[in-house]
């Protein structure tokens, strides 16, 4: 049994899928850690890589071609809590519910989840008394879902790991990762854990960004450290079949920008639903893997880089005040690529205590408590979290009410 192994900066860019040849496509320079929300002592101790991303000319698979060390980003202080979003809460509850009459209807079923995080999903498992396991190697979200009767190995998923929960617990009925999979490059061993760990009628369901989405809403900030992989139905149906697996199921979800659910079963166990192949083809019809597209992408983002930064100061030359709202990994990308700091936005508020009066990774923005946002408001609002924007938009009335607007860059820069 092999370990997983890390590509390195100086390693020549292979497809952690099928070894060929990745050609890069888009460079977002030199980045921070999404996660690492600084305390202004750790300021110089700052860990920087080369965010860019490539795709296979075999199996089409688009990537990151430099790998951040798993331990630098998943540890006791991971700060994102799935449970901070309402939306998100209610979609996680709906898709357990679904599981647990669907897949789950045996006399002693068995899920396992990668990346449980607070246990925003497995709450539902566990208070229907379905037997589970989350799998977090982040010790204090892992806590978190232990302490609300959620049963956790605080453990990286990889082969070694799978084998261990076969030999204790028995074979699964449904493995479950949601925003996990793509975050996890050493997929050779994960699916040669899904290969140990699952049933022979079981399924291997993961959700994640999709990059039809992403390219369509020139969504460049879905790039960044933790996620390493960028899906299609097509890569995906090409990285299962390498695994004695298949697609057989695939489901678009709004939520996080556009995301889609794969289903993987074992090869020839069950048959595929015509939204495979539909999807499959809406993809080549597209091109969507070929390389004139994602170039395209890339001159759209430039075009995004260039629009933003022209836009804040501008502002700023007009005496305005901008204040940007959520603290997400993503907005990482965007300050550092397209160099924004606090000489163009005053602060970022966030709901998440482990990120409050902290500075933003890089960028170095002062991240304060959300309630700051509406004790006065700035004229400008930077959406950072577009991706819940009913959502916050919602809850933060007031500021349009009070003549304050917001400013969007997907798909391109613009305000309302
Ligand atoms: N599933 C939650 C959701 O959708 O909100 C959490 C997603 S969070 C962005 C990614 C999670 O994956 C983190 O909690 C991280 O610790 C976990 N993770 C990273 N590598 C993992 C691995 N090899 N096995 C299991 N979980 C992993
Ligand atoms: P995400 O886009 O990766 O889910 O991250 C969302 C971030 O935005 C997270 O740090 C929590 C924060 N947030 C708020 O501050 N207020 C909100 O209403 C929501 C939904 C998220």
């Amino acid at each position: 049994m092999s370990e997983p192994t890390h590509q390195t900066a100086s390693a020549p860019a292979k497809c952690r899928i099928c070894e060929s040849e990745v050609s890069e496509f888009l460079d977002l320079g030199r980045q921070p850690l999404s996660d690492a929300f600084l305390k202004p002592a750790d300021i110089d101790n700052e860990f920087f890589y080369r965010l860019a991303v490539g795709v296979c000319g075999t199996c089409t698979m688009v990537q990151l071609v430099e790998e951040v060390p798993r331990e630098k980003m998943f540890h006791e202080d991971y700060p994102y809590h799935s449970s901070g979003s309402s939306v998100m809460t209610e979609h996680f509850a709906s898709t357990a519910r679904e599981f647990l009459e669907s897949e789950l209807k045996s006399a002693d079923p068995f899920v396992v989840e990668l990346g449980c995080n607070d246990g925003i999903m497995l709450k539902t498992v566990s208070d229907a008394g379905v037997r589970h396991l989350g799998v977090e190697p982040s010790g204090g979200v892992a806590e978190v879902a232990r302490s609300r009767g959620i049963r956790v190995r605080n453990d990286f998923f990889e082969e070694s790991t799978a084998t261990a929960i076969r030999s204790a617990d028995g074979p699964a009925d449904v493995i479950y990762a949601a925003n996990t999979l793509c975050h996890i490059p050493y997929m050779d061993s994960i699916l040669r854990g899904v290969d140990a760990l699952l049933g022979p009628d079981g399924v291997f369901v993961f959700e994640d960004p999709y990059l039809g989405d992403i390219v369509e809403k020139t969504s460049f900030d879905q790039i960044y450290d933790e996620h390493y992989f960028f899906f299609t139905a097509r890569s995906v149906s090409e990285m299962a079949s390498r695994f004695g697996l298949e697609l057989v199921d695939v489901r678009r979800l709004p939520v996080h920008g556009g995301e889609v659910r794969y289903t993987l079963a074992r090869a020839g166990a069950r048959s595929a639903t015509p939204a495979v192949a539909a999807l499959v083809a809406e993809e080549n019809a597209r091109s969507l893997s070929a390389l004139p597209t994602l170039e395209s992408f890339a001159s759209n983002v430039a075009r995004i880089r260039t629009d933003l930064n022209a836009l804040l100061r501008r502002l700023r030359a007009e005496g305005r005040s901008v204040a940007a709202y959520g603290a997400t990994a993503k907005s990482a990308t965007v300050t550092n690529y397209c160099g924004i700091g606090p000489d163009l936005v005053d602060y970022v508020c966030d709901t998440t205590p482990a990120k409050q009066d902290r500075l933003s990774p890089g960028a170095h923005i002062p991240v304060v408590p959300a309630e700051e946002f509406s004790r006065a408001y700035p004229d400008y609002a930077l959406l950072f979290a577009w991706n819940h924007a009913e959502e916050i938009m919602r809850k933060e009335q007031g500021f349009k009410e009070s003549g304050g607007k917001w400013i969007f860059y997907v798909p391109t820069v613009h305000v309302v």
